[in-house]
């Protein structure tokens, strides 16, 4: 096990170490039905990695790379739905499943390897987790200690009824 020490909560590696390990973990990021139905795309951000979660046609999750292939423009700020997930800068379109559609005024360019970065997504008690690793363990095997401890709270049933932000201004560093 390791401790913290007070100089891991102001020390750059420290915080980048802790920001890798949480990003590679399952994070939970909404309730699945925050993106039902297909077109459904919502941003979150995992260990400071801006992810668009989406809905496919076939009813599929994907979290995919919310950065735009072309310039970094953020895809969706916030919710959409569409049959494509579309840049508002240069209007490049990807598939729901992160696969470049269309690149307007890009003919003749090679245009290989700009799909959206894809990440590892699966659904538990109604939850959308999120890991940023490529070979993650399975989020069954990762809940479960905790699955029968939550059993009792029916978590597949929960409806997300009141939203609470917090924002803070940071120490400024
Ligand atoms: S930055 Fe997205 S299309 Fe140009």
């Amino acid at each position: 096990m390791t401790v913290l020490t007070p100089r891991d909560y102001v020390d750059a590696a420290s915080f980048e170490r802790e920001r890798q390990r949480l990003g590679a973990a399952w994070t939970p990021v909404c309730r699945a039905d925050e993106v039902a139905g297909a077109g459904a795309q919502k941003s979150v951000v995992v260990a400071g990695v801006p992810v668009l979660v989406t809905r496919g046609q076939d009813g599929a999750l994907h979290a995919l790379s919310n950065v735009c292939r072309h310039r970094g423009m953020t895809l969706v700020d916030g919710e959409a739905r569409a049959d494509a997930i579309r840049c508002p800068y240069h209007l490049w379109a990807y598939r729901l499943d992160g696969a470049l559609a269309a690149a307007p005024f890009m003919d003749g360019a090679d245009l290989g390897g700009c799909d959206l970065p894809r990440y590892a997504v699966a659904e538990w008690g109604g939850w959308v987790f999120v890991s940023l690793s490529p070979q993650p363990s399975p989020l069954a095997d990762a809940l479960a200690p905790l699955a029968g401890a939550l059993d009792p709270a029916a978590l597949a049933g929960l409806k997300v009824g009141y939203r609470l932000a917090f924002e803070h201004a940071g120490t400024g560093r």
